[in-house]
């Protein structure tokens, strides 16, 4: 059994794909061909929104709407600091500062509650600041009309980071339309996931929209080789774009055959885990399947249990993001997000994708209720 077993989707679409990488090959546009332009539309259309901008990857789809944002030097972001590692990473590659906020006990992503506490932390600190990226963490969209009105109250530019959030929706709404801009990644494991690295922003601002183009090919003004501002090299792969193109036509049949999964996950699991809590009105693309455990000692002897059954388990995430050696340099200390580190040492992610069968399923349940 896989973690998350790609092979199964690639089954059903392998002769789509191959037909579209061939005609990348027979094209020779192998720099922004034709379904780059193909895939933006596509995208924009699926979530709602007037601009998808593809790129190389979800780091330098946040990289560049920051870059976008002139957001550098003696600026503060807000974030979480239960994510991925590229989340706070990008706030520090343009120079600006991270400022973290402990997250919800019961979704994992931010706490909107305690963002003003952060914003005069970061002031009192002699920093600006500037933005927030809330995460859509393991695909349930972060709590985005709370934020949205904070941000709004300050001046923040909110930064919704959907890397794994992609397919997930708010009464309806769909993931990548909040805030002002929205990065996703098509990294293969995500929900939407390519065959190698790709990312993309989506925003509803055309000026927003012109800079973001700029940046992904070195800062291009006119043409090529007139340079107005600092960018970076961030296309997306054309051959990425083909594979993208296939995987997003049964997307939408993907998140249903998920929320499926998930449901018969949690309708079954034994009694003392928690599973994930979507709140009303959230729809969860489920990037990962995701229980708390009550102690760590709890999740060892789960861990074990599911290995000697060769189940595969996932922790997502070990350390929170202030502990990082990384991030020494912000001075925090351990107690200073207790919700994140609590539930750092006591989560685990189990198996999850669209084509998980039932059978597998009940073999995991199984392996979890002789652990508990
Ligand atoms: C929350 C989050 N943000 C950002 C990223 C970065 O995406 P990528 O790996 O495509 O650079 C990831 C994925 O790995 C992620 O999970």
């Amino acid at each position: 059994m896989q973690f998350i077993d790609l092979s199964r989707q690639q089954l059903l679409i392998r002769d789509k794909i191959e037909m579209r990488i061939k005609r990348v090959l027979d094209s020779g546009k192998y720099i922004m061909g034709p379904e780059i332009v193909e895939l933006e539309e596509k995208l924009a259309d699926y979530v709602g929104i007037q601009h998808c901008i593809t790129c190389s990857s979800g780091t330098d789809a946040l990289l560049m709407s920051l870059m976008a944002q002139g957001i550098g030097p003696g600026d503060a972001v807000i974030t979480t600091p239960f994510t991925f590692i590229a989340t706070a990473e990008v706030i520090k590659l343009v120079g600006a500062t991270p400022v973290f906020v402990d997250i919800c006990p019961d979704t994992f992503n931010i706490n909107p509650v305690l963002i003003p506490d952060a914003i005069e932390y970061a002031k009192k600190q002699g920093l600006n600041p500037k933005a927030i990226i809330p995460v859509d963490l393991f695909g349930l969209p972060a709590p985005y009309m709370e934020i949205e009105k904070i941000a709004a109250g300050h001046g923040l530019f909110v930064l919704e980071d959907a890397a794994q959030g992609f397919g997930g929706e708010i009464s309806g709404r769909k993931a990548c339309l909040f805030g002002h801009a929205a990065a996703t990644s098509f990294f293969p494991a995500k929900p939407l996931g390519c065959y190698g690295d790709g990312g993309a922003v989506f925003t509803s601002d055309d000026d927003l929209a012109h800079i973001l183009r700029s940046i992904r090919v070195h800062g291009g003004g006119a043409d090529k080789y007139d340079n107005v501002r600092v960018g970076i090299n961030g296309r997306l792969n054309v051959l990425q774009a083909a594979v993208l193109l296939e995987k997003l036509a049964i997307f939408p049949d993907e998140v249903l055959r998920r929320n499926r999964a998930a449901e018969y996950y949690s309708n079954n699991l034994p009694a003392s885990y928690r599973g994930p809590i979507v709140p009303k009105n959230y729809l969860s693309s489920w990037a990962q399947y995701s229980i708390l455990l009550e102690t760590p000692q709890d999740r060892v002897r789960v861990i074990k249990k599911l290995k000697e059954q060769n189940i595969p388990a996932m922790i997502y995430y070990k350390i929170s993001l202030h502990l990082q050696k990384v991030f020494d340099y912000l001075g925090y200390e351990r107690g200073d997000f207790p919700v994140s580190e609590k539930t750092s040492e006591n989560i685990l992610s189990i198996p999850m994708h669209p084509y998980i069968k039932t059978s597998e399923q009940d073999k995991i349940l199984e392996a979890l209720h002789a652990a508990a």
